[in-house]
Order: structure tokens, then sequence, then C-alpha cells
């Protein structure tokens, strides 16, 4: 364990004295003009971090590692078994090849603040081609593999980007999935154009190029001049991430360059208490932010090798993916979502899959993403023998917000609890108005300003809609979440107070799915609600009111909505319950009651609002949800 600094002492100099202590964290980053402001609170509510500071991202995950002796060190373990891959791709190599890939990208016109949508696998290039923008200043915009094209669209008109880079497919498990069909259907569908289009060919597809459009990464790379790094602003945007909001248009958190490093390098070490040439796996995706914090830039930033794993938990080829993959790179720290150790609990109870490995290179495990339930917990405890860390998080903050920070003081864990605040992170529980609420009462899980370093200073274009968070509750941003502090200040976080929900650790919007369902000329009215699930925590269920005077079986009707949802967001949205009921519970005043709805799908005893316009609705929506398989069995 590295050297304990006390809790207490860190957490307080970070909220008293976020200068100093934020200032002393910089110093672990190379800059190229010192900044002038460790905290720029010039134009609340927008504060900025290394205000007239200049660095490189890349630079620091790549150029300084290799400066430093890590040239032959692998940065990137690329483990595929759904392809049978197996790649080790040392600094060197890789700031080779990120080096000429930002050739490439200067070559077709990208500057300094353009932005490149990257649609990728979880593939070697996917990390190269992010890490090249980063070298050049422009502002990459990853999108998870698992959206379809509508959703890609959506990004492609916010983001407006220069170029799009993706791969010829992704590979599912079992599917493979040709990306480039995908890619013809989101341009299509979008306004905004985009110039080029770089094309990864895996050996699994080789995508028609659309001439004029499309350029081979093999070819552009083959007679590419490597570029040195852009220095850019601290306050420069690093990269755009979309975010499931409450409506169907998702939130482009923007991550600036300084800021960034000196966070998420901070957090390598306290939080998770790993040390350079250390192995650390984030099994995640780099179209979501663990991926982009922790599979990329965090590991990079501090000199270790991180593993990119394109597979599953399961079924590639069993539940012992994880342990082999552990015991075969030697992996320090592994980080995911608990649901990923739901399926393999599910597949493998007795651990007998564990048993043919040895794991003891493994120091902690860190999962994130979604409650991690107390049954999860205990299992992968009693299997694993090893700190089973609960930490919170959201896109927005890019790294923790409550942890049991492994490098500054170890706590004893409570089960259901991510432990106390991290440093930086001033969190407190209120009601509606602000008010702060005593331990043990549960409410609004809010952060007072300013958010630390790492965290989104801004949405992309869009500070109007940065300022819903921020603007609810006097000086404190408003993170979505529900829960309370008990009385040795551990906070347990309940889940969200709105149309967010988590399937499988990956964050959606109910509100989002209700736009497609409204759309269905069928459709009187609709409501998506997330319910309880065992494998995924969350899965969303809908209810559907159809216009008067529709003859068409409601069976047919459910089924074309299942399909509307996964054409328009993807496969991603497990959207895959919709049942046609008679009305839907309303107040007096209209609302839809979606929390007494959830509560009777969920099997849970709940009271009839005082509220209710009809009473009698409630009884057609129990048995509707038990037609389905919910509800009090
Ligand atoms: N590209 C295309 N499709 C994708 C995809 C991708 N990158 N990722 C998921 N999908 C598809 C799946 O194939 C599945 O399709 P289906 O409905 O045809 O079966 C659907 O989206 C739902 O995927 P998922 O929720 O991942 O379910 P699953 O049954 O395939 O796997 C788990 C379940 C628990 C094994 C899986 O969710 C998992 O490994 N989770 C780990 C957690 C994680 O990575 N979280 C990210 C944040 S930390
Ligand atoms: P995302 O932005 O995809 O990372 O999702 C963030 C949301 O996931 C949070 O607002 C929480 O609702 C939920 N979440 C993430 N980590 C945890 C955790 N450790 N415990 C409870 N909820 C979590």
């Amino acid at each position: 364990m590295s050297s304990q600094l006390r809790y207490a002492e860190v957490y307080e100099q970070s909220i008293h004295q976020p200068e100093l202590f934020w200032g002393q964290a910089a110093e672990e980053i190379q800059w190229t003009k010192r900044w002038d402001r460790v905290l720029d609170d010039s134009n609340k509510p927008f504060y900025r971090w290394f205000a007239g500071g200049e660095l490189n991202t890349c630079f620091n995950a790549l150029d300084y590692q290799v400066a430093s002796g890590r040239g032959e060190q692998a940065a990137i373990i690329y483990d595929s078994p759904v392809t049978g891959t197996v790649r080790k791709i040392s600094y060197r190599e890789m700031l080779d090849q990120v080096a000429k890939f930002a050739g490439v990208l200067t070559a077709q016109g990208v500057r300094k603040g353009d932005t490149v949508i990257i649609y990728m696998p979880m593939i070697p290039e996917a990390v190269m081609a992010m890490l090249a923008c980063a070298r050049i200043g422009a502002v990459h915009s990853v999108v998870f593999g698992g959206f379809a094209p509508n959703e890609l669209a959506i990004r492609i008109n916010d983001a407006k980007p220069r170029l799009i880079v993706t791969a010829s497919c992704g590979i599912e498990g079992k599917k493979t999935i040709p990306y480039k069909p995908l890619l013809d259907e989101a341009v299509k569908l979008a306004d905004h154009k985009p110039e080029k289009c770089i094309i990864y060919q895996r050996p699994q597809v080789t995508a028609e190029l659309t001439p004029g459009r499309d350029l081979a990464w093999d070819a552009v790379m083959a007679d590419a001049k490597a570029v040195p790094c852009v220095p850019v602003a601290a306050t420069d945007p690093l990269y755009i991430l979309y975010t499931s909001g409450t409506t169907g248009r998702p939130k482009g958190v923007m991550r600036d360059n300084g800021g960034h490093a000196v966070a998420l390098k901070w957090s390598m070490k306290h939080i998770y208490d790993i040390k350079p040439g250390e192995v650390y796996w984030a099994a995640s995706d780099v179209g979501w932010v663990v991926g982009h914090s922790y599979i990329v830039y965090a590991p990079l930033l501090t000199g270790c090798t991180t593993v990119l794993y394109e597979g599953k938990p399961v079924g590639t080829p069993d539940p012992g993916a994880f342990w082999r993959v552990i015991s075969e790179h030697g992996v320090s720290v592994l980080f995911t979502a608990p649901t990923a150790f739901r399926a393999i609990k599910k597949e493998d109870p007795q651990g007998t899959y564990l048993k043919k490995y040895d794991i003891r290179s493994l120091r902690y495990l860190f999962l994130a993403g979604e409650r991690l339930d107390p049954d999860t917990y205990h299992w992968a405890s009693d299997m694993l023998k090893i700190p089973v860390v609960d930490h919170w998080w959201q896109t927005e903050t890019g790294w923790a917000i409550a942890a049991n920070c492994m490098g500054v003081e170890p706590f004893p864990i409570k089960a259901g609890s991510p432990t106390k605040p991290a440093p930086g992170y001033n969190v407190k529980i209120t009601d509606f108005r602000g008010e702060e609420l005593p331990n043990g009462q549960e409410g609004y899980v809010v952060i007072r300003l300013p958010l630390p370093p790492g965290c989104m200073p801004t949405l992309w274009k869009d500070d109007e809609r940065f300022l819903e968070y921020v603007n609810k509750i006097p000086d404190c941003y408003v993170t979505g979440d529900g829960g309370y502090y008990d009385e040795d200040g551990y906070i347990f976080i309940m889940g969200r107070i709105d149309d967010v929900i988590n399937v499988a650790g990956h964050r959606l919007s109910t509100g989002a799915m209700e736009e497609i369902v409204s759309k269905h000329k069928d459709v009187a009215e609709c409501a998506v609600l997330g319910v309880q699930d065992t494998l995924k925590g969350e899965v969303p269920l809908g209810f559907v009111v159809l216009k008067a005077g529709s003859d068409r079986d409601p069976a047919e009707i459910e089924q074309e909505l299942v399909r509307m949802v996964r054409d328009e967001i993807g496969a991603v949205a497990c959207f895959k319950q919709c049942v046609v009921v008679k009305a839907l519970p309303k107040t007096r005043s209209g609302k839809i009651l979606r929390s007494t709805m959830r509560k009777i799908a969920n099997g849970e005893d709940f009271d009839v609002p005082s509220t209710i316009e009809d009473a009698s609705v409630l009884g057609s929506i129990t048995d509707a949800a038990q037609k389905i398989g919910y509800g009090k069995k």
C-alpha cells in the first residue's frame, strides 16, 4: 500500500485550500506554460482550472513516458477473445502510431479546435485516434459502437465533425456487426456532413469505401508523416462525450485538458493505489466515460499498462474470461461494473472457473456505473478475498465523486456504500430548496461549487443547458442522484431522481424512449420506466395506451414499438418489453404517476396517491405488469 495520508487532513485541505491542493497535484503533469491561476472563479458558475497554463495531454500520456524510460513497456495490451488476439503495444510503438495518425488528420485539414467523431469498437486504433486528436488539439467525440445510426446522427449534428474515424465492423460476442452501413445511414440522416471518413478495415469484414469521402486507415498511414504535439490551453476542450439526459437530446459533456490530466493522475495514485509500470484494467468500453478516463487517459498519464479487452465477462468463451486476463497479464487493479460480476456469478456461482487461474497479482476490484448491490459485493468479496471497492461517479465528473481512497486511507467497507466523498468534492444531502438534511435522511445529492478539476466545465456549446445543473440549488451542482449519509459519514447512493436509468452499467434515458414510442401512429400516450432486473440492475419497461379507434392487434403494436426503440437508439437500450394498457394512472392535474407504476412493476408495496384521478386504473397496471412477468408474484 502506498504512503498513507490521513483522509480527513487530505479532504479538508482539498475543500478549504483547493488552490494549494490542486496546485501541488498539478506538479505531476508536464506543462509547456505554467498556469496563472489554479482556480479562475471570475465567471461563476463557470469555474476554470489552471487558467493561463498550456500543455498537451498526448505528450503527457506518450512522449513523456517514452522520455522517462518507458519506451519498451507495454502501453496497451489488446486482449480480444472474440478474434483470438493478444497484442502488446509498447509506449514507443504507440507514440509512433499516434504521431503518424495525427499527421494523417493534419493532412486531411483537421486543426486545433476542430471536432472528430470516433465510432469504433474496442481495438487499439480507437485509442490511437483519440490520442492523435489530443496531439494536435482537435476535440474528439467517441460514440459507443452499440448506438444506432439515429443516435450517431444526433451526435454528428451537435459536434459537427470535420472527419469521422470508424472501423469496418464491431464484434459483439458471436455477432459481427458491419459498421459501414450504420455510418452511411447516420451521415444520410444528419444535416451536417463530415468531409472525410477514415475506415480501419478489420479482417472479419471489408467495408466498401465511398469514393471521394472514405479513406482506408492503412493506406493513409502508409505515407503519413509524424507530427509533434501542439500545446493547448489548459482550459481548451480535449473531448466531448455525449450522455443521456432526460430527453432524446443527449448532453455533450465537455472535458478540458489541464484539469483532466491533473485529476486523473491524482486519482490513480490516491484512489486506485496503483504505481507506474503496473497493469491496470478497466473492463468497459471506450465509448463510455469509464473507458475514456480509465482505459485510455489515466493509465497512460501514469505510465501504467492498460488492458483493452474486446470481449464479455461471460460467453467469450466462459465465465473464467476475467480471471484468465488477470492471470495472463498480471493485472493489479480491475475496474468494471457490478453487472459484469452478476453475469459471472449467475453462470459460475461456486467460482469453479476462478480456481483454474492464479490471480494473486490482483490487489483491488473497483466497481462503478450503477449501485453495487450488497449480494454482488459479498459474492465478489468472498470469491476474491481482496478489497471490493464501490465508487460513485458520472460522465459529468469524469472521476469518482465518492470512493474508499485506497491510496489515502482505506476505511472499513460497508456494503451498499461508496464510502466517503473523494477529495475535491464537497458533497451534501439537501431537500429541494437546498436545505442540508441530517444524517440518515434521504435527499438530493449535490456538490457545492466549484467542482474539482477534471469535471465538466460546461456542456459543448451549450452554457444554457449546463446552468440547469447548477441553477436548481444555490451554489450547488445537482447530481441527479438521491441518497443519504449514515451516522459514520458514509454516503449511500440510492438511485436517480430523474428519468435516467442504468441498464447493465449503461446510462439511458426513459424520456428518449418515450419520445420514440409516442411517434407510433397508434399510440396515444405512454410511460417508460426503469424496473429492477437481477442481471442488468434495471431494464426499461413500456406501458402504452392506444388511440381510440385503433383496431390493430395490441401484440403486434408492442412488437413494433420494441423494434422502433432498437432501431433508433440501438440494441443497447434493452427495450424488450412493452404492454398495452387501457389508461395510465394520473394525478388530477394530469401528471403520470410513474413512481407508483414502478413500484407496482417491481412488486413493491405502495400507497395509493391522494392526488390520483382514478384509482381503478392501478388494477389494470397490476394486471398488465403480471402478464409480462412483473409485479407481485
Ligand atoms: N455494439 C453493438 N451492439 C452492442 C454493443 C456494441 N458495442 N454492446 C452491446 N450491444 C448489444 C448486445 O449485443 C445486446 O444485443 P441483443 O439485444 O441483440 O442481445 C444489447 O446491446 C444489450 O447489451 P448488454 O446490455 O451489454 O447485454 P448483454 O446481454 O450482451 O451482456 C453483460 C450483459 C452484463 C455481460 C454486459 O452488459 C457487460 O459485460 N457489461 C459490463 C459492464 C460495462 O461494460 N459497463 C460499461 C460502463 S462501466
Ligand atoms: P454514467 O454517467 O453513465 O457514469 O452514469 C452515472 C450514474 O450512474 C450516476 O448518476 C448514478 O446514478 C449511477 N452510478 C454510477 N456509479 C454508481 C455507484 N457506485 N453507486 C450508485 N450509483 C452509481
